[in-house]
């Protein structure tokens, strides 16, 4: 069975939209992100902080090859990993790619208190989230299978991507 996979920019809901899938589904959940975290022993933060971006790409791709070996599970991955070509080949090879598609307005809305992404700790973050958001945005579309408006609730996003 094929994995599912959740893609979509910082705030979208990828995490709690997954919480819900699995609670539906009875599906296994495992977040990228925690993977690196519990593998690592140390916060998404601490290892932007000392070994910088490019270090946790590396390990975010090893996850994802470490994933993508399972199946029938739901992988909620961080906002930047289905922008690596390398990440969605990976991915693909077992899963559906479903885009949680969410205006930048809310999302701005949704982050602006957020001090847990390290992307976002700046002064001109509007600026910065504006730039991320329409470079990232053609690559999540063309990474994904589906696209799912995620200006809902969890739980109704949850269901539309099992309808
Ligand atoms: C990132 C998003 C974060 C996390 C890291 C980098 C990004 O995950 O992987 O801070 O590049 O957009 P969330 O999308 O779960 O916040």
């Amino acid at each position: 069975m094929k994995n599912i996979i959740l893609c979509g920019f910082m705030g979208c809901g990828k995490t709690t939209v997954g919480e819900n899938l699995k609670k539906k589904s009875g599906m296994n959940l495992i977040d990228t992100d925690a993977y690196i975290e519990e593998t690592e022993g140390m916060t998404i933060s601490k290892i932007f902080e000392k070994y910088g971006e490019s270090y946790f790409r590396d390990l975010e791709y090893k996850a994802c090859k470490e994933l993508s070996k399972k199946s029938g599970i739901i992988i909620s991955t961080g906002g930047g990993a289905l922008t690596f070509q390398r990440n969605v080949d990976v991915l693909k090879e077992n899963g559906t790619i479903v885009l949680i598609d969410v205006p930048l307005e809310v999302l701005k809305e949704r982050l602006k208190n957020d001090t847990t992404r390290p992307l976002l700790q700046r002064p001109d973050k509007d600026k910065a989230m504006k730039e991320l958001y329409e470079k990232r945005m053609p690559l999540y579309k063309n990474a994904s299978d589906v696209v799912i408006n995620g200006d809902n609730s969890p739980l109704k996003v949850a269901s539309d991507i099992l309808n």
